[in-house]
């Protein structure tokens, strides 16, 4: 028997020690131990499908079955010790298996390597948080979809270059945000189905020359199919990267909404009031309230944004088939998941409890002219071409400005000077109310179009459509 240098589970061919820098360079079970319930549970699935193919007997299935639930009760009890010395949380499972039940927990890795190994894992860590994600979207919908109900009659100023363009109701503005939201779902619910395939099977990289079962493994994991090919299985971490990529268009739409929310709390504008408690005070102006909830979340995205960067950068040199450098792609993803649901999280509590001033948005809406369109449009209707009419209405408003009135304080005989198409019917249309009425189509901001789309809506929500 030659001498043993290292106790490692890949040690027989080495002849001295790892440095004690490159095992703590190496190491990431500080990270990747996270995994653990996703790596337990694939082992089980493996070993009972080792026990079915007969590569092991059904006592040594059971044997490491009881082993690898005593193992995850000690886990989730915290009286499991990690160390950096194996390597991985994959290692770190089967090293202490081994030494709870024996030399038959040296029959787990039979068919199986840590490259499908891990790659299993990781798919089965990002469908859950794929699923959990999906899950505070709706949430977060469903607030929205109240407060759009709630305020479809509100009427606020819409905004285009951030000046006053058109009134809009605040519901059909709530209601924009449900849109972009929806399609980040949709998107989640599209890459699961990119995810939600098993690697297992493909052992290091060439697939194995064991009977195995990899449809029951498949089944038991919950996984909708079997990769096709060893290679691309134990290598591509394209499927992180797409959800990724799915966490920061979500995290840029989060950043858009807490730009608005930190915009219509200041009082500057003062279109709402953000809960004391998702917000903090100033350790010198004693009258501060900061939006500091919105202001993280728009700031968060930015490190979502850098680990997409980062992942991609990962994955971009890399031949087939399975090299260390993916063992990078963790921290990427879970401070991204991490994020994604702590900003979900936020604007769960914070979003529902936003008192509404809809009185400043009343007011607002008469400053800017937001109802010039609607004259231009009126002067339409009673024959002038647009273009002639959006020259009018251009010198009315500059009329108006001059003589610091809005729109519907002109005289109607201030208003004939610049068109005799005009009549005292003209005032209708000059409000806000009949302006938003007046947008009665799909997709438009008027009140019953609003509350048609938060129907429509909570029936998708129902049948759980994206
Ligand atoms: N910790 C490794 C990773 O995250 C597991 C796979 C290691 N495989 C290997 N052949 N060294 O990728």
């Amino acid at each position: 028997m030659m001498e043993k240098h290292t106790d490692k589970p890949w040690g027989g061919r080495f002849s001295e020690a790892t440095d004690a820098f490159m095992e703590a360079f190496s190491a990431s079970v500080d990270f990747d131990k996270r995994l653990y319930r996703h790596d337990i549970a694939a082992s089980m699935a493996h070993a009972d499908m080792l026990a079915h193919v007969k590569v092991i007997t059904v006592e040594e299935k059971q044997a490491i079955t009881a082993g690898l639930e005593d193992i995850l009760a000690d886990i989730e009890h915290g009286d499991f010790a990690w160390s950096t010395q194996f390597e991985d949380v994959h290692m770190n499972i089967e090293a202490r298996l081994i030494q709870r039940i024996g030399d038959v927990g040296k029959k787990l890795h039979t068919a199986r390597s840590r490259n499908d190994q891990v790659a299993t894992d990781m798919r089965l860590y990002v469908r859950d948080e794929i699923d959990h994600i999906a899950a505070s979207i709706v949430e977060l919908q469903r607030a929205l979809l109240d407060m759009a109900d709630r305020e479809s009659d509100t009427i606020m100023p819409g905004f285009t270059h951030m000046q006053v363009a058109q009134p809009v109701s605040f519901g059909h503005h709530m209601m924009a945000w449900f849109e972009m939201l929806q399609r980040d779902r949709a998107r989640l619910r599209d890459c699961r189905r990119r995810v939600n395939v098993l690697p297992l099977g493909a052992a290091a990289l060439a697939g194995t020359g064991f009977p195995i079962d990899r449809g029951r493994v498949a089944r038991a994991l919950g996984f909708d199919g079997v990769s096709e090919n060893s290679m691309d299985a134990v290598s591509d971490r394209d499927f992180v990267i797409e959800f990724v990529h799915c966490a920061a268009l979500l995290m840029m739409h989060l950043s858009r909404f807490s730009e608005e929310i930190i915009l219509w709390a200041s009082p500057m504008f003062d279109f709402i009031d953000l809960p004391d408690r998702f917000c903090t005070g100033s350790s010198i102006m004693p009258q501060k309230k900061n939006p500091d909830g919105a202001e993280l979340v728009r700031g968060k995205t930015g490190r979502v944004y850098g680990h997409l960067m980062a992942l991609l950068t990962l994955m971009k040199g890399q031949p087939l088939a399975y090299n260390r450098d993916n063992q990078e792609d963790k921290e990427p993803l879970f401070d991204t998941a991490d994020t994604v649901s702590a900003a979900l999280r936020v604007y769960n509590g914070m979003l529902p409890a936003i008192t509404v001033k809809r009185d400043n948005m009343q007011q607002a809406v008469k400053r800017g002219f937001a109802t010039a369109t609607d004259l231009a449009d009126y002067l339409v209707r009673k024959g002038v071409a647009f273009r002639d009419a959006h020259e009018i209405v251009g010198r009315t408003v500059r009329h108006a400005i001059e003589a610091h009135k809005d729109l519907n304080h002109l005289t109607l005989d201030e208003l004939r000077s610049f068109s005799p198409a005009i009549d005292v019917d003209v005032f209708t249309v000059l409000t806000p109310e009949g302006s938003l009425a007046s947008r009665n189509h799909t997709g438009g901001t008027a009140p019953d179009q609003v509350r048609a789309a938060v129907q429509r809506a909570r029936q998708s929500l129902l049948e759980g459509g994206a």
